[in-house]
């Protein structure tokens, strides 16, 4: 149940997702009439701004981000009118007191539900909680969002989890992995758990192997400050990419609530094969995008998009990503898992494929036509839906003739809602407390355990990045890594 009176304080109030995604995200939520009635949002950042000048920002930014037929300038004008903005430097004290006077001067101040969104980078986690405890302000009604990646490291997350552990208790701690929002993540679970079909099938009896991709078209933008330090290991292999493992691949939980999902995604993280340095150059691989054609259109190299955040020599840092997993319990023994990400690719989307395994027994010798059915597809985004590819005869009269057809679940079609945002849906999970789409510290920690090896060896590696023209698939390495197994990449249409 949601609460009536809300303070949303953004710590990056006026940073790129904040202005993307958060604004945005409540914007269409107060469209829906489902924000606390008496709900604040105070943005905070170094910014010199006033109010009226951060009421500026975000209108345009929401005209920009909002899909403009669900832009109603009523609405705009009422969720401006519930924004303010504090220009706070952290190791300045007097703009702590601002906001310490500000939080406490509301009605109903005693019942107010208070979300702090930190969206600013790891370090300062620590020191603003410990702030806002000084203040006064981490009490029981208190909720910090923590974005990814927590960390750098296991150590550094370690650091950080412990950092904010000091002040708020783990029930009030809420790391988003905005992939667990999205809808078509959500309803991996329910196909999996509310359908019998399935469950016989998904396990190592008859799944070949299991495929994930999250490729992006656009390239760094104006982030290439924080992504250089990151590269696409921390940005979305680490999170976003093992969290989609983790509900493939997990275990049914006794029903789908609070802890017992979270348990069982740990299980999932804690049961990956760990990678030796041979395994790390083996199975994975690394690619940075260089100038080519996306869509049509002349795209910079990585190392032009950076800009003034270029080093010296050039970066190293990986934009692409792709890697072989296996899961190392019952169920999964042998089947490989490949995961791969990057930016700059030829096209966006998101999607799982499950590969099954190609009947025992050849039925039909003299068919012409390929036996490739066989495959689910649940595509995360765009075009959210699920596709399964089955081997079915050509209507004809002389002989069998196999085609792949795909039964297909589109939601769009299916259904007249529209699929809001992840964040949309994660915020209102913050302000209601309810942890279940949010990763446990546990979970991020085992997740910085399996990537660390892989980080380790590539940084003591002489070997660059392998470079991939923009607007393609990534390195020829990442087709060969499938192509060794006598596999390969399931591409979009
Ligand atoms: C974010 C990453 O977590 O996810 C970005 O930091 C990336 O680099 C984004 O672009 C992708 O999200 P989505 O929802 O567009 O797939």
């Amino acid at each position: 149940k949601l609460p009536t009176s809300c303070d949303f304080t953004v710590f990056g109030g006026t940073g790129d997702l904040a202005m993307r995604k958060l604004l945005p995200a409540l914007y269409s939520r107060d469209l829906e009439g489902h924000l606390p009635a008496d709900t604040r949002i105070i943005g905070v950042s170094r910014s010199e701004l006033d109010d009226d000048g951060y009421r500026a920002e975000v209108r345009a930014a929401l005209h920009r981000f909002v899909e403009p037929e669900r832009l109603d300038e009523t609405v705009v004008e009422r969720l401006l009118g519930r924004l303010h903005h504090l220009c706070l430097d952290a190791h300045d004290p007097e703009g702590w007191h601002l906001l310490h006077a500000l939080l406490k001067d509301r009605p109903h101040e005693e019942e107010t539900i208070r979300v702090f969104y930190l969206a600013v980078a790891p370090v300062i986690f620590g020191p603003t909680c410990n702030r806002l405890a000084d203040l006064g302000l981490a009490d029981e009604r208190a909720r910090v969002v923590m974005e990814k990646p927590i960390g750098h490291d296991l150590e550094s997350s370690r650091e950080v989890n412990d950092a904010v552990g000091d002040v708020f208790d783990e029930k009030q701690i809420f790391r988003i992995d905005h992939y667990l929002g999205k809808e078509s993540v959500q309803n991996l679970l329910v196909t999996r758990f509310a359908n019998t079909f399935l469950e016989p099938l998904w396990s190592s009896r008859w799944v070949d192997h299991v495929q994930i991709t999250a490729a992006e078209t656009v390239g760094v933008g104006t982030r290439g400050g924080y992504y250089d330090h990151a590269g696409a290991m921390r940005d979305m292999l680490q999170n976003h990419l093992l969290q989609l493992l983790c509900l493939v691949a997990m275990e049914p939980p006794t029903f789908v609530g609070r802890e017992n999902v979270r348990d069982e995604k740990l299980k999932v993280l804690q049961a990956l094969r760990p990678l030796t340095p041979a395994d790390v150059d083996r199975l994975t691989v690394r690619g940075q995008y260089g100038a080519g054609l996306v869509d049509g259109a002349p795209a910079a190299g990585y190392n032009e998009d950076l800009g003034e955040h270029v080093p010296e020599g050039g970066s190293r840092t990986e934009t692409f990503v792709a890697l072989r997993a296996e899961v190392q319990n019952w169920r999964w023994a042998g089947v490989p898992f490949y995961l791969r990400t990057g930016k700059r690719m030829s096209t966006r989307y998101s999607e799982i494929v499950v590969v099954f395994k190609q009947p025992p027994h050849e039925m039909f010798p003299h068919a012409t036509g390929p036996v490739v059915g066989n495959r689910l597809h649940i595509r995360v985004q765009p075009d959210e839906g699920m596709q399964l590819l089955v081997t079915a005869k050509e209507p004809g009269p002389g002989g069998i003739r196999l085609r792949p057809v795909s039964l297909d679940l589109s939601y769009a079609t299916t259904f007249a809602e529209r699929s809001p945002d992840a964040y949309e849906r994660l915020l209102m999970d913050v302000v209601r407390g309810d942890p279940t789409l949010f990763m446990r510290r546990d979970e991020v920690e085992a997740a910085w355990t399996w990537v660390a090896p892989i980080l380790e060896t590539w940084a003591a590696s002489h070997e660059a990045p392998k470079r991939y023209p923009a607007g393609t698939s990534g390195p020829y390495a990442s087709a060969a890594l499938l192509e060794r197994d006598g596999r390969s990449w399931q591409e979009p249409d």
